[in-house]
């Protein structure tokens, strides 16, 4: 198995002189190429062909304009207007940054031995050739949520896992949780209301000096995908006991009884995000289109699974623009700011000063309450609590990230913190096709002109004129689908990258719940959640909703 990097700034980059941070976990390498999955293009043709990328020369005008093309798709107002909810419930942006984490890592690495990158006024655009050559993929390209297991438990003591510390020394074959502090380090109660079920807390992630002992660090980059992290530990946990509970055949031994657990929480996972997410954030039908119509653009290369750069550093960076500056986060704080779910992580030092607890864990009036986060009903009514939408209006802490760029100088450190600016600077430095390439080969009718700028504001207008004709295939998705789908969910090209993509990467890959077929009956059928574990009241697991009340972490 190759190696894998347990440190990530989400997206940013990889802590090389934290050993501290290694958790006690063999260094990992930071070498693109030593180790690592391959990177490719979708439409190799288009990244190779002048007339379907940005134009390369007058370079340093180009990256000028594409920075003031981020500034302006910032959304300077303050409080959020009731205009920018989707119907869309948050949840599903946070499980689509968790999702992110567990197939795709590294696009924003400085490629290896190169002396450039978007931080440079005046980097040239790397060759496609060179792209598919040194940059790897830190992440299997599978949904095996690598990013929870790591290398798995250590059940034989002769051979060690690098992951063995996310596991509990009493039972391996579960994963350590961290639990919730109820009084800050001077001993001082801690205030606020307990979030149901109120007598749980092991809500938080396991944590040693604060850092999360987690596969995919990028998972304790805000405190929303860090709860939802814990859903899975928990849901793997329950799953665990429910086999010990039901099927004792397969918990005979250790080995056994982690091999059945872990197979079974993928295959739940992989059901829900092609059955609930890819349904929620694509046009209706493009799932099932593909499902029985077959794949038509995502096939292996040279036998190998890719991850396609169009889904890394355009297509999927739509979560980007579901993020809200402000949740109605749990009953203490109806009214959260983006800064504090960054600050209640183990890189904000949850919270501190001053420090919040004598364990350096979360405080539990900080738990999630997750009812909040997974209401269909009241997303679609449009109250605070819904993603926002998918468009080309970022809220505006996106723009100061705080957490990223904080070791550099001005100017350098200005733009790390933009997020905008660093996906546009990153498509124009990995040659992405444009959004109007893109969309001619999926043979989708293209944006026009009209459709580029509608209800934008001048300013918006005015960055965008010299990318009509070709634009950023990241501002195309948004903008294909403020136009096209009312933000309340991908466009036609969107839909087709991002679902091409994933259930490309399940179909390929031998041991997903898309090759696994019930023979054992008259019927042929792919595995599905009837198959799985079951709540306490019979029901399956058929929602992200139901994932977490398994998991314990929402209550039924
Ligand atoms: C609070 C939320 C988020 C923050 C602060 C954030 C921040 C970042 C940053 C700084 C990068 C690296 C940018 C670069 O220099 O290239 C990145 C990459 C990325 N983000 Fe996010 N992100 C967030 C949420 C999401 C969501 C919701 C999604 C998708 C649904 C997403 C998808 C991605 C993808 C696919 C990448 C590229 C990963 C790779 O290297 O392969 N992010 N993000």
């Amino acid at each position: 198995m190759q190696k894998l990097p347990f440190e990530f700034s989400h997206g940013g980059y990889i802590k090389q002189n934290a050993p501290q941070q290694r958790i006690g976990l063999r260094q990992s390498t930071t070498e693109a190429n030593d180790g690592g999955t391959d990177f490719d293009y979708l439409f190799p043709d288009s990244a190779r062909d002048p007339n379907s990328l940005l134009p390369a020369e007058n370079n340093k005008d180009i990256i000028e304009k594409l920075k003031a093309l981020g500034e302006a798709i910032i959304d300077r107002q303050g409080p959020e207007s009731e205009d920018t909810n989707s119907i869309i419930p948050p949840v599903y942006t946070y499980w689509g940054q968790f999702i992110d984490h567990d197939i795709t890592a590294n696009t924003d690495q400085a490629v290896t031995d190169l002396q450039t990158d978007i931080t440079k006024d005046d980097f040239t655009p790397l060759s496609p050739d060179f792209v598919t050559d040194k940059l790897k993929n830190l992440r299997h390209p599978t949904f095996d949520l690598d990013s929870v297991y790591g290398d798995g438990p250590t059940l034989d003591p002769q051979n060690p896992t690098q992951a063995k510390d996310f596991y509990q020394e009493d039972d391996p074959v579960k994963l350590k949780v961290g639990g919730n502090a109820e009084q800050d380090a001077d001993g001082v109660p801690t205030p606020g209301d307990k979030i149901p079920p109120e007598n749980d807390l092991l809500r938080d992630l396991p944590r040693n000096n604060r850092i999360a002992v987690i596969g995919d660090s990028r998972n304790d980059e805000n405190l929303i995908v860090a709860q939802f992290h814990t859903a899975f530990l928990r849901f793997h946990n329950a799953v665990a006991d429910w086999v010990r509970q039901n099927e004792p055949q397969n918990a005979q031994d250790n080995k056994t009884l982690f091999v059945r657990a872990q197979t079974l929480v993928r295959w739940h996972y992989q059901w829900l995000v092609v059955n609930d997410f890819l349904k929620t954030v694509t046009v209706s039908g493009t799932v099932d289109s593909i499902l029985s119509d077959g794949l038509k653009f995502y096939h292996p290369r040279n036998g190998n699974l890719f991850m396609p750069l169009e889904f890394s550093v355009a297509a999927y960076r739509f979560g980007h623009s579901m993020v809200r500056a402000f949740y109605d986060y749990n009953r203490n704080f109806p009214n959260s700011t983006f800064r504090l779910l960054f600050q209640f992580t183990g890189r904000g030092n949850l919270g501190s000063p001053p420090a919040p607890s004598p364990f350096n864990t979360l405080p539990f009036n900080w738990i999630i309450e997750w009812d909040r986060f997974v209401d269909e009903e009241n997303a679609a009514k449009r109250q605070k609590n819904s993603a926002r939408k998918i468009d080309t209006h970022l809220a505006f802490p996106l723009s100061d990230l705080i957490n990223e760029g904080n070791d550099a100088q001005p100017p350098i450190q200005e733009l790390l913190k933009h997020l905008a600016k660093r996906n546009l600077l990153r498509g124009y430095f990995l040659s992405i096709p444009t959004g109007q390439s893109l969309a001619d080969k999926l043979g989708i009718k293209k944006l026009t002109v009209e459709e580029l700028q509608q209800d934008n504001s001048p300013e918006l207008n005015q960055a965008l004129e010299p990318f009509l004709e070709k634009t950023p295939a990241w501002y195309y998705v948004l903008k294909e689908s403020e136009v096209r789908a009312n933000g309340d969910s991908l466009g036609e090209v969107g839909s087709r990258i991002v679902a091409e993509t994933i259930i490309g990467l399940m179909q390929n890959d031998p041991s997903s719940y898309l090759n696994e077929h019930e023979h054992d009956s008259d019927d042929d059928h792919l595995w599905n959640p009837s198959k799985g574990v079951k709540l306490p009241n019979g029901g399956e697991i058929r929602s992200i909703r139901d994932f977490l009340k398994f998991a314990g972490v929402l209550p039924e």
